[in-house]
Formats: structure tokens, sequence, C-alpha cells
């Protein structure tokens, strides 16, 4: 139990990192910025700055270079870490195992040396209901059987849970949150952050909006012959907006109780099917999205949604945005950033 003011956020420049640096400032933190670029840019810097009218401090610099990024802690009274920066792509990881394992576990080994040694009380580590596997039933609960992971991406997310597990039964003293998310999808109200995948987008929800913009031609539906009421796939779409007030309500939980270590599902705990998505996003927008059926995705489960109960009891979360209000976000973010994050002026 002790005061939390200073911040450092590790991916802080990120999809997820970003939004969380916007609601971390509502709550009167201070949000210290630590990014590579590897898959941001430092126009997000500049758009957060507009945004929350302030500076931030920032370092450019690789969780993955120990000597790098003591720099942070030397120049920093930090009170608490939250831990996004990461590779995330699963198909990417299956191709270039190495490069997620060292990537991933080295950053996080990094951070958690100091941690220790800068006596950081508080820790918050994103992981990903990647680590329920294939769910033998929905909603899936915190006390779930976690299971071995199909790609090098969920190995790694697995790992570090499993790591923060042992370290915390001998460091009882350290708040640590491991926080699985579900589908984060959405932008900031005020359309200057999203999401901006390199390359063509892997998920769907990018997909969508680029194929809205024109820049994709059609979307493909992976599979329409799941046991499910359309036949698509069900996932849990939760507003990036709603995530980032979960990591807020996290340190204000660590901040009146030593909590240990603590898993909480962040998502809405409702299902929704890619097609039920697809016309979410034509209804709200009021924009034809074109698309055909193609066959499944290897490796895709069929349904997955959380139960959000543990998070609502304990953490007082609970999802505020629709589905309609996650399209027209996402969308709204798209249409005004068609070329991704070009330099606007404050
Ligand atoms: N989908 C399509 N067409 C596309 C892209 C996706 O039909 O072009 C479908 C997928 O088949 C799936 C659904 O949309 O049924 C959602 O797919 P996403 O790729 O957006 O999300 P996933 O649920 O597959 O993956 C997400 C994260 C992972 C995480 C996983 C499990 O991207 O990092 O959830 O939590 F591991």
């Amino acid at each position: 139990m002790s005061e939390i003011k200073n911040v450092l956020v590790s991916g802080g420049l990120g999809y997820i990192g970003s939004h969380t640096i916007c609601q971390l400032v509502q709550h009167n933190y201070n949000p210290i910025i630590v990014d590579n670029l590897s898959n941001s840019c430092l126009e997000v810097l500049n758009r957060l700055e507009i945004i929350n009218n302030r500076k931030f401090k920032f370092y450019q610099l690789d969780c993955t270079n120990l000597e790098e990024l003591e720099i942070v802690f030397k120049e920093n009274k930090i009170d608490a870490i939250i831990h996004f920066a990461a590779y995330k792509a699963v198909g990417e990881s299956v191709k270039e195992p190495l490069k997620y394992y060292f990537n991933n576990l080295i950053s996080y080994l990094n951070i958690m040396m100091y941690l220790e040694k800068y006596k950081v009380k508080n820790f918050v580590f994103s992981s990903s209901a990647t680590v329920y596997g294939i769910p033998n039933h929905v909603p899936l609960f915190e006390t779930d059987p976690v299971q071995k992971a199909t790609n090098p991406y969920g190995s790694t997310k697995i790992m570090i849970e499993e790591m923060l597990e042992d370290y915390s039964k001998v460091h009882k003293d350290i708040n640590i949150a491991i926080l699985r998310y579900f589908n984060p999808i959405g932008a900031h109200p005020s359309g200057l952050i999203g999401e901006q995948p390199n390359g063509i987008p892997n998920n769907l929800m990018p997909y969508i909006t680029q194929v809205a913009i024109g820049k994709l031609e059609k979307l493909t539906i992976f599979g329409n012959d799941y046991p499910t009421s359309d036949g698509t796939c069900i996932r849990d779409y939760v507003h990036v907006m709603d995530l980032a007030e979960g990591h807020v309500l996290t340190l204000n939980k660590f901040q009146k109780e030593n909590t240990g270590l603590v898993i909480y599902n962040l998502g809405t705990g409702k299902g929704t099917s890619v097609l039920e998505l697809v016309n979410a996003y034509m209804q709200a927008n009021n924009i034809k999205i074109p698309y055909v059926f193609g066959p499944r995705r290897q490796g895709d489960v069929v349904s997955n949604y959380a139960s959000t109960k543990k998070a609502e009891t304990e953490l007082g979360f609970k999802a505020k945005y629709t589905i309609y209000d996650c399209c027209k976000d996402s969308n709204h973010f798209q249409q005004l950033n068609p070329n991704g994050f070009v330099k606007i002026n404050k």
C-alpha cells in the first residue's frame, strides 16, 4: 500500500498503451513513456500531447537493452510499471519464433530486474485470452485452466504468467496484476489515436476499417460453418478506452491494498459473431462493407468471451461502450487518418 504517482508505461505509444496514457492522465497519474517505435511512431506522442494538453517524458529505447533501460529508473522514481511492450502478431510468431521469444521474454526479464533493484512495488502485465487455448465452455473464468499455446506469441504470454506466479510466491509485498485482454477495438473519441497496423491487417477490425476507406477491396470472413447461430466465430470485442480504464482501476486497487498476484479478464462478457460485428459496423457508420466467405483460418477458436464478474466485483470494471460505439470510433479514427499517423501541427 503506497501512493502511486509515476507510472512507467512500456510500449506506451502502441495501440493499447497510448489509450492507457490518456486514462492515466485523467486519473492524475503521471505516465513515463518507454517505446522503441518498432510497431508505433513518434507522431503518437505528438497526438498524446495534443489530447492531454501536456508534455510527456519519453524514452525511445528497447526494453531488451538492459543498460539503456536502467536510465529510466535512474532518472525517475518509478512507483508502478505497466508492461505492454511486446510483439503480438500470431502468424509472424509462428514464422519467427526466436524473434518473439527474445523480444517478449527478455523485455519482461529486464523490466523485472529493475523492478526488484529499484524497489518498485506495483506491476501490471498485458496478457491475453489466448492463454485459455481452445475453451471447452464460455464464458471464461480466471480460474479456468491455462492451456498449451498453439503459437510462440501465446507461449510468451503463458511463460510470463508462470514467471510472475513464481516471483509472487517469494515477493508477496509486490502487487502484480495479470490482465487478460479479449479483443480490443475502437479508438479514442478524438479520432487522433487508434489502431494502425503495419501492412495488411491480420485482425478483423482494422481489416474492416481499411475496407471502409477503400484501401482494401473486400473482407474475407474466415469460415461460416462453425457451430454458432450464424456460422461465424464469436469473440468478446472490448472498446480500447474501457480496456485502458481497467489498468487505471488496477492501480487504484494497488493503492488501497496489498493484493499480491491477481488475475483479471478484461472484456465485456458478451460474445459477438464476425457477421454481427460487420453488420454493426455498416449500421453504425452507414457504410457498405463488401465481404465474402472464405475457408476457416487455421487455429481459430469457435467462441471465446469473458466472464467479467471478478473484474467487476474487485476492480469496479464494467465496459461502458457498446459494439456500436466501438464501430463508430474505429471508423472515425480510420476516416481521419487514411494514411496513418501523418504529422499534424499543435
Ligand atoms: N477474421 C475474419 N477475417 C479477417 C480477420 C479476422 O473473418 O480478415 C475473423 C477471425 O477468423 C476470427 C475473428 O475475426 O474469427 C477475430 O479475429 P482477430 O484476428 O481479430 O482476433 P483473434 O480473436 O483471432 O485474436 C485476438 C488477438 C490475439 C489473441 C487472441 C486470443 O489478436 O493476439 O485474440 O485472445 F491471442
